[in-house]
């Protein structure tokens, strides 16, 4: 195996420029390239970080490991934007440098404060005895997108009775505070959120609370939570691993969730009146959300469309991971409703005429309204490989079986209880999808790793069925 834990660990300066060079020759020859979604370069990407606005642009970080596909030593890949939908390199990553950080610049967030975004991160860190430490480190960057680390962390070590799963720090501000939100496993084996406070975003951080989200069962772990605000209204989105599928069905190996609530009490880190716990999509691969308030009031998210501990049709290739669009969040009756940011309208080139078993292109939007008195079905297909979606009877019940090139067909499926399905739109991307289901109520999300290089498109029993080119922006 080349992946020894000497190269897993071994420091950004110590690889020889070739690896890259050779791995940028190896993705450039891979199909399974995404036209208008983040991706790497060059090796892994897993959670989006640090997504914020900043300097008049916006500012989106990601989990990285140029190296190659694996999860080796982890560092924030910097993209910046204009306008949410064409993201360009900065060329300054947060590389692990720092003993505070030695075996992994790990997940965390950005805000900003006056004339530069401050960044707070995880330093993951491997004691002599393999246990893992964890640091709650702290960085400035200023307008010409360079990154100063602070010399000691913020937080030094977690709180009694949490071992060295705490991680993933997202700051907000409240009145005269700023608090962090970090994710936690107790030395019980639970999953908890552990809230620091400080009035100086830099020093001064106190341990505050444990998050009451009106839910005391979160797992064995809880990753990348996040709080932001709908309407005043709060969300909590997180990651509750191990959690009861009984207490939440999901699907995957880790779920993504979330609870909302009517409002919430600052003093004692609660969730008013909080909604039972749900999922965040109901798709193969999604985790690690990264969500924040725009200075316009957006509630806006993007996730990875990946699943830690699950192997890609891309890592021979040398690279791995990508992002969901950026989505704009709405509450409805404390549901969450995920649409595409408005931004993305940019993507639409022109409809193309929709007949049954036509050919698509690898970036396209189709959107279908089904008949739900029948079995409506939409599939798309190459060779052996498919994406099949169909909807039952009484039009309650969305199913996805995908058949990637080599497996066995896989199904997630969701149900709309009180409502029928009465729309879905789709944004295809080469090897990736997600699926918006009556204006975003409901979304899935995942990878798709075809046969042979022609998509075609059938269906069954659609009242309506609209084509759309989109168009190739080649971000990375
Ligand atoms: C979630 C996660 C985070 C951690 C990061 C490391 O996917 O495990 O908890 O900070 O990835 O890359």
């Amino acid at each position: 195996n080349y992946w020894t834990t000497d190269r897993l660990n071994r420091g950004y300066h110590e690889w020889p420029k070739q690896r890259l060079t050779d791995l940028k020759a190896k993705v450039a020859r891979s199909k399974w390239r995404l036209g208008y979604h983040v991706q790497t370069r060059t090796g892994l990407l897993n959670d989006p970080n640090g997504f914020s606005y900043f300097n008049h642009q916006w500012h989106l970080f990601y989990q990285a490991f140029p190296f190659g596909a694996v999860h080796g030593l982890k560092s924030w890949t910097h993209l910046v934007s204009d306008d949410l939908v064409n993201w360009k390199n900065v060329h300054k990553p947060m590389i692990p440098d720092r003993s505070n950080d030695r075996n992994g610049c790990y997940s965390g967030s950005a805000i900003p404060v006056g004339d530069r975004l401050f960044l707070m991160y995880t330093g993951n860190i491997w004691d002599k005895h393999h246990h893992r430490q964890a640091k709650q480190d702290g960085a400035w960057m200023d307008k010409d997108n360079d990154i100063t680390k602070l010399q000691r962390p913020l937080i030094n070590q977690p709180p009694l009775e949490v071992t060295g799963n705490f991680r993933d720090p997202q700051i907000i501000k409240h009145g005269l505070y700023y608090y962090a939100i970090l994710g936690a496993q107790t030395e019980g084996n639970r999953g908890e959120i552990v809230v620091y406070r400080s009035q100086s975003v830099d020093h001064g951080w106190n341990l505050f609370k444990t998050m009451d989200i009106g839910n005391d069962n979160l797992g064995y772990m809880v990753e990348c939570p996040n709080l932001v605000f709908i309407h005043n209204h709060p969300v909590i989105i997180f990651c509750p691993q191990g959690i009861d599928r009984k207490r939440l069905n999901y699907q995957n190996r880790y779920p993504n969730a979330y609870i909302a609530g009517d409002s919430m009490n600052w003093n004692q880190m609660k969730i008013i009146n909080p909604t039972k716990i749900r999922l965040m999509d109901y798709g193969f691969d999604f985790y690690a959300t990264r969500s924040f308030n725009a200075p316009d009031g957006r509630a806006l998210s993007i996730s990875w469309v990946g699943m830690p501990g699950v192997e890609y049709a891309t890592d021979s290739e040398g690279w791995s991971g990508a992002l969901t669009l950026v989505r704009e969040l709405d509450l409805k009756d404390g549901q969450l409703i995920q649409r595409p940011a408005r931004e993305n309208r940019k993507l639409f080139v022109h409809d193309l005429k929709a007949v049954n078993g036509m050919e698509i292109p690898k970036q396209c939007y189709i959107k279908w309204v089904p008949n739900i008195d029948r079995l409506s079905q939409m599939a798309i297909t190459a060779e052996t490989s498919h994406l099949y979606f169909s909807i039952d009877q009484k039009g309650h019940r969305l199913s996805i079986h995908r058949q990637n090139l080599s497996g066995n067909e896989e199904i997630r499926q969701v149900r709309i209880n009180k409502d029928v399905i009465h729309s879905c739109a789709l944004y295809f991307d080469n090897s990736e999808f997600e699926v918006y289901i009556n204006g975003g109520v409901r979304t899935m999300t995942g990878r798709f790793f075809r046969n042979g290089h022609v998509l075609n498109l059938n269906w069954t029993d659609c009242n309506s069925v609209t084509v759309k080119q989109l168009k190739p922006i080649n971000i990375n």
